[in-house]
This record gives C-alpha cells, sequence and structure tokens, in this order.
C-alpha cells in the first residue's frame, strides 16, 4: 500500500490477539502500522510486534527490493512496536536505529542492548535528511509513554504520529462504527490521563502544515484533519464531546438495574438527547468509561456491598479517578437493604476528580425501588435532562 508516491505502509493485521495490552478487547483485531521512506537514503519507521516478524520482514523487503534500510525510526519502545529491532540489526547491521535517549535506555531494559553500534539519539526538532524528505522529530513525552518521539515529514507533509490517533481494529475489517468509536475507547483507555501532555502535542503540531496521520494503530488519516485534530482537542481538555447522560449500574437482584432503567426512561421523556445505559458487570469497561468521557453528565448506581461499594463499580470509579476524569455532572443511586452507604462512598472517591458538581438530588432504595424511589428519579431525571 502507498501511502504517498514515496512512503510505503508495511504493517501487519493481527487476528488472534485475545487482549490489547493485556486487558483491552479487540473484536476487530488490531493493526500494528510501520511504514517505509523510500528517497536517496531510506527510513524504517517503526517495527511490529514479536508474533508478526517474518510477515513484516516480508513487507519490509518487498518494499524497498535490493535496496538496504539506512535508519530505523523508532518513535516508541512499547513491544507492539519495537519487538523486531533486534532482528532488523541482524539483518541490515549497517543500519542506524534513530530514537530519543529514553527510547535506548528502555530498549535495554527490553532487550538487553542499546545497540551501541547503531545508536543514533535524536532530541527535540532534531533533524534526519533523507533526500527530498526531511524528517523532524518532536518529543511526545507520555504520548504513550515517556520516550516518544513523533516525526514530521516535510516533504508529503506527513506527521507520523506513533500511539496518537491510533485506534483498536485491523485494517482488513471493516468497521461500521466509524473512526471515532474505537479511537475513543482506545484513547481514554490508553492515553487519556495524560490530557495535558496530548494538548501540548497538539500545539506543536498546529504549526505545521499536515496533510496526512500516519499512527501507530488504525487506518492513515487523509482527509478533512479537522475533524480528527478536533476530536483529540476536546478529548485531551477534557471536554464534553456530545450531550447526554450515561448511566452504569451494578445490580445484584434487578433491583438498581430497575432504577436506572427507570431513570433512563424518564431522561428520554424529558427530551434527553442521548440515554447510554451501561451494566457495568456484563459489558465492556473500557466501553463505559470511554462513555463516561464523551458525555457531560453521568450517573452511577450501585449496591452497599462490605460496607463498601459492588466490586465493578469500585474499579469503575477507580478507572476514572486514574484516567484524570474531570468537568462532569455526577448523579448517585444508590441501594443498601438495612444500610446504605453507596453514595456517600461513591462520592469520597470521586472528591479526588476535579471540576465535578454532584445533582442535588441523591436516589436512596432500601432493597427494591419504592413511589418515593420513583419521585427521586423524576427529580434527578429533571435535574440532568
Ligand atoms: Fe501501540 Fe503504546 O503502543
Amino acid at each position: 500500500m502507498n501511502i504517498t508516491d514515496s512512503i510505503k505502509y508495511i504493517g501487519v493485521n493481527d487476528h488472534e490477539l485475545d487482549l490489547f495490552e493485556g486487558q483491552y478487547i479487540v473484536p476487530n483485531g488490531m493493526a500494528y502500522n510501520s511504514y517505509v521512506i523510500l528517497d536517496e537514503k531510506i527510513a524504517v519507521m517503526d517495527t511490529t510486534d514479536v508474533n508478526f516478524t517474518h510477515e513484516w520482514m516480508n513487507n519490509l523487503k518487498e518494499a524497498f527490493g535490493s535496496r538496504k534500510p539506512d535508519y530505523l525510526v523508532v518513535q516508541h519502545m512499547e513491544p507492539d512496536h519495537s519487538s523486531c529491532i533486534g532482528q532488523f540489526i541482524k539483518e541490515f547491521p549497517e543500519a542506524k536505529i534513530v530514537a530519543s535517549a529514553m527510547a535506548f535506555n528502555i530498549m535495554k531494559n527490553f532487550y538487553g542492548t542499546d545497540f551501541p553500534e547503531n545508536k543514533m539519539v535524536v532530541g527535540e526538532g532534531a533533524k534526519l535528511n533523507l533526500g527530498k524528505h526531511e524528517l523532524t522529530f518532536i518529543t511526545a513525552p507520555m504520548v504513550h509513554w515517556p520516550e516518544v518521539i513523533v516525526t514530521y515529514d516535510s516533504f508529503d507533509k506527513v506527521l507520523f504520529s506513533a500511539d496518537g490517533f491510533g485506534k483498536f481494529g485491523a485494517l482488513d475489517v471493516e468497521d461500521d462504527d466509524g473512526w471515532a468509536c474505537e479511537a475513543r475507547r482506545y484513547y481514554f483507555g490508553i492515553v487519556g490521563k495524560y490530557g495535558v501532555q496530548v494538548q501540548a502535542l497538539l500545539k506543536k503540531a498546529a504549526n505545521l502544515d499536515i496533510q496526512k496521520i500516519c499512527p501507530l494503530h488504525g487506518p492513515v488519516l487523509s482527509e478533512n484533519l479537522s475533524y480528527y485534530l478536533d476530536l483529540y482537542n476536546t478529548w485531551s481538555s477534557y471536554g464534553v464531546e456530545a450531550e447526554g447522560v450515561m448511566i452504569a449500574y451494578t445490580s445484584v437482584y434487578g433491583n438498581t438495574k430497575k432504577a436506572a432503567e427507570i431513570l433512563a426512561q424518564k431522561l428520554v421523556d424529558k427530551g434527553c438527547p442521548k440515554v447510554a445505559l451501561n451494566d457495568l458487570a456484563r459489558g465492556d469497561m473500557a466501553e463505559v468509561v470511554e462513555d463516561a468521557f464523551k458525555y457531560g453528565k453521568i450517573v452511577l448506581a450501585t449496591t452497599t456491598y462490605n460496607t463498601e461499594i459492588f466490586p465493578f463499580m469500585r474499579v469503575f470509579i477507580e478507572t476514572l479517578v486514574e484516567h484524570n476524569f474531570q468537568n462532569r455532572t455526577i448523579g448517585l443511586i444508590e441501594n443498601g437493604s438495612w444500610a446504605p452507604t453507596a453514595a456517600k462512598v461513591m462520592k469520597t472517591m470521586l472528591e479526588k476528580c476535579k471540576n465535578i458538581t454532584f445533582s442535588n438530588t441523591t436516589v436512596s432504595i432500601k432493597s427494591a425501588v419504592t413511589e418515593q424511589n420513583e419521585q427521586q428519579l423524576d427529580a434527578l431525571a429533571e435535574e440532568l435532562k
């Protein structure tokens, strides 16, 4: 696949993976992207996952035929991109590895060597001339690891964006939900905590004339780039992407679920533009995390459990806090047969988040939903609609 006349795609699709990074389901598989820039000198942009060494090597050799690569640019050291560095150097011992100083430290940790014979350290603003193509390296710490650099090619006006603008899903699977759905789940799961750092990268990118974005996962982006850049700006500034209410619940005997469903119906009846209802025990929690960041208002409904809260809700709130959840309005529904304390526990956990407003109404259920609870749910829907 040609990205431009002189940039070729040499990545692979993974359909065997059960959990990406050990935790995210990827029903449409995963792509590990890699690119070759063909000029007077040849640069390879990142490698791939260890299980695809052979396929990647074949793609690589097909891309430049009898020529030999001069540089391997390592933008990110996570093993889904760096696992074939050793094999590459074995095949092409003359090539230079171009990476940040920290990437070489991490290389040594993962692979026992930082390839001193091949090492070429680059920092912010360093340039590499390939002939017509001039690469400029831009540091992007914590997008997604501290060693990350992204690379701008001024000849074809391409930004190689490392994990930025990545997405779950292999490239040979049609994604009916469009780019944003799996890109958002990927973003908030993987980089969500580091909004400040993503904002810093977006500021640097704003000074560049970018025609194409080549990420390490997901499709190459080449049209309507402002759509993707605007979404990244909203996500990384923890802004509200869509009007509506996200309800996340856990339920032991169905009563808390019933309350959540009553609330959802009341919101719809009152004209709320969108209600997303999620069962934390049965759904994909990464989807619910994504929804929590997408909408401006969320409702959490759970039972009191061991004087705490139900485990799935505890993990969910901890995940939100850890990912820098902020700028949201939150409503709470608690259930407890003899001493409901879940609302207090949830509130205390969420107090670590910045700029959170709690609704005036908290719904407190003692086992089953009563007439009085219905009224509380109505008041909550009125506040949040
Ligand atoms: Fe795709 Fe952070 O590795």
